[in-house]
């Protein structure tokens, strides 16, 4: 079992002190220096952000309002003119940091690139152009389908410089995956590459993007933009594609940011929920800028020597706040890597770790646990002594990962942040700041200053200590997601209508549960509603469900995640077969690959199990508890009364 149970909570009384000579150096030094920033923060948020936004961004005019709170729809900096690629950028070309690592690029197989900020600042306003030149304009969207190349990160400042909203796909995902986010999104043009190195096989990027604009399937989309990468066969559309390499040729490199106002568009990230097809979340300038900018630097004491390194892909949420916009605008130097974890490849991370000396690590759980099964003679093969913090996110992290990340490899030094967030936040909420807060492992222990977070029931009361409740927040903060990208509808009904307190306040509800214990330490249970996480990707059951469903042997799916001693969770699906198809072990093969060709490779279902017919209520509800018991292998538990046929649950308690 992966996930923390409540009786290996309650048994976790280990704390760890920050280091002495960690908290001495560090931003934010004390316990008491945190409670004294949260304290003021909560007296007053308003001013706490806007002194913060005063004095860590650069802004081309002042805001005439801080927050504009119209629930659940806020507004931040209100009036302010910035530009988040100038904050990235520019700021640092007239300081020392002009020569120094922006970006260090370490790929596969075997190659590797560093852009100092004077390079990147470069490439990411010859990008730009290009973009001009093709008829991007500010507030057109663009799509990015990209591996992990240094061009993922110069696309999106480019795009962030002339005021192009982008919409970042994860490589990972499918055609169909790819073609519904880029109608949704509406986006003007596309840049992928040929191809990208994924464990050791090529991506086949832009067939996939042939494929979703196929038969003119996304009309909004005038040109394609392909990156050489992989350097296999493609085929180019003519007047539709081009090389990047192409039109990046004699280009000027000269292209000032683009004044936008705060509360301008900057990204549109889909994101799975319970319901329905994936929700485009809509994250603005301003706020964004100043929310990722300043959690990094508290949460992993961002310093000015460091070489830091975030293994997500750009791609997830983790990709945009963490490896590409929050380093950037702190004058960091971020690593981005083109590999994954995986037994081909067993030491390479820590190769990475030696070769640049990194400082501060950011991982998720899932790799931890593969780490640990591939044995811990691979990292202590390898000088790992620079670093210094080791993060992690993604899913509730089990005590006995963080021992082992804390223990072998962290040498037992480096304290471990583990930071609960979401692709909705923006940034790090719930998160240990690494001089000042003493950790338990399996806790992300308390709120970031500014935000405040409480576990409720479902009138919005506050839960006794200990007691499992819902996790909400109850103020605005600058990183929140907006809306839900053209339906406000979806944002209100999705976040803000799950707790009802009585006196008609807005809470906004994160979908998870989670306890406070007796000294306030928060601890994440996971999810609460249909969501699952696989190896830290979040999946909503309804999706896959559709994707089996649109197979013509398929009746009806309902999927549902059990516990996976490497991924956290596994998707496991019941299915019902149309009268004319017979289960057999082809029939599943065949929907397992039809899932991943509708979403792609990461809801692939561990297993299905094909039954004659599904546990329902009498009102035709699919009773799912039942099903994730029977999954499991658990006993089933609790009421079953309401079932409305049972000879269905016990069939499929004998297993036939
Ligand atoms: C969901 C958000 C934020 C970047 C990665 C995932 C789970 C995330 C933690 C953590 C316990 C965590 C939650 C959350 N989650 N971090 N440290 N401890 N659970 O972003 O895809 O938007 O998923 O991931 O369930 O709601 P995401």
């Amino acid at each position: 079992m992966s996930q923390p149970t409540i009786e290996s909570i309650l048994q976790e009384k280990r704390l760890f002190q920050p280091p002495a000579e960690f908290s001495q150096n560090a931003h934010i030094k004390s316990l008491d220096e945190y409670q004294q920033l949260y304290d003021k923060a909560k007296a007053n948020p308003e001013q706490f952000w806007a002194e913060l936004a005063e004095k860590e961004l650069h802004w081309f005019q002042k805001w005439d309002t801080v927050l504009d709170w119209q629930p659940p729809f806020a507004k931040w900096f209100v009036g302010g003119k910035i530009n988040i690629s100038y904050n990235c950028l520019d700021r640092h070309l007239t300081t020392w940091r002009r020569n120094k690592a922006a970006l260090i690029w370490e790929g596969e197989p075997g190659d590797s690139r560093t852009l100092t900020y004077a390079q990147l600042h470069r490439e990411v306003c010859q990008f730009a152009n290009v973009l001009k030149q093709l008829g991007v304009q500010k507030g057109d969207r663009v799509g990015i389908y990209m591996p992990m190349i240094p061009e993922a990160a110069i696309a999106m400042l480019a795009c962030a410089r002339i005021g192009a909203p982008h919409t970042v796909v994860f490589g990972g995902f499918s055609a169909e995956a790819l073609r519904d986010r880029l109608i949704d999104g509406e986006a003007k043009l596309v840049i992928t590459a040929d191809g990208g190195w994924r464990k050791d096989a090529i991506v086949a990027l832009k067939d996939e993007v042939d494929k979703a604009l196929d038969n003119d399937a996304v009309p909004t989309i005038e040109n394609v933009l392909v990156v050489k990468r992989t350097s296999q066969n493609i085929h180019m559309e003519p007047g539709r594609d081009h090389w990047w390499h192409d039109l990046q040729q004699g280009v000027s490199a000269d292209c000032p940011a683009e004044p936008m106002d705060s509360e301008d568009m900057l990204f549109i990230l889909y994101t799975s929920g319970s319901t329905g097809k994936p929700k485009g979340v809509v994250h603005t300038t301003g706020g964004y800028n100043l929310y990722t900018h300043i959690t990094l630097k508290w949460a992993f004491d961002l310093q000015d020597t460091d070489v830091y390194w975030c293994t997500a892909d750009v791609g997830w949420i983790t990709g945009h706040s963490y490896i590409v916009y929050g380093p950037l605008s702190n004058g960091a130097t971020t690593l981005m890597y083109e590999g994954a974890p995986r037994a081909s490849n067993p030491g390479a991370l820590w190769e990475v770790v030696e070769k640049y000396g990194v400082n501060i690590f950011y991982t998720a759980p899932t790799a931890i646990r593969a780490f640990i099964k591939m044995g811990e003679h691979h990292p202590k093969a390898r000088n790992l002594s620079s670093l210094r913090l080791l993060g992690t996110v993604g899913e509730p992290i089990n005590p006995e990962a963080w021992m082992w990340y804390y223990r072998v490899i962290g040498g037992g030094r480096c304290p471990v942040v583990d930071t609960w967030w979401q692709t909705e936040t923006g940034g790090f909420m719930i998160t240990p700041l690494p001089g000042a807060i003493p950790t338990k492992p399996g806790s992300a222990t308390f709120p970031f200053p500014g935000i405040l977070t409480d576990i409720v029931d479902l009138e919005g009361n506050s839960v006794e200590d200990n007691q499992g409740g819902y996790l909400v927040v109850k103020h605005p903060w600058p990183g929140m997601m907006r809306t839900v990208y053209g339906d406000p509808d979806r944002f209100r009904r999705t976040y803000w209508e799950h707790i009802q307190p009585k006196d008609g306040q807005y809470l906004y509800f994160a979908g998870d549960g989670a306890r406070k214990d007796e000294d306030g330490y928060f601890w994440v249970m996971g999810r609460v509603d249909d969501v699952i996480n696989v190896a830290g990707h979040r999946l909503g059951t309804m999706e896959i469900e559709s994707a089996l469903v649109s197979h013509p042997a398929v009746a009806e799916a309902a999927v549902v995640g059990t516990p996976d001693e490497l991924k956290g969770e596994d998707v496991f699906a019941f299915v019902t077969l149309e009268s004319d198809y017979e289960a057999s072990d082809e029939l599943e093969k065949e929907l397992k690959a039809h899932v991943v060709k509708e979403i792609g490779a990461i809801a692939r279902p561990g297993r299905i199990r094909f039954t004659d017919g599904m546990p329902k209520t009498r009102s035709g509800k699919i009773m799912r508890r039942l099903l994730r018991n029977l999954a499991s292998g658990q006993e089933v538990v609790g009421d079953t009364s309401t079932l409305e046929d049972r000879s269905v649950l016990d069939k499929l308690r004998g297993g036939a």
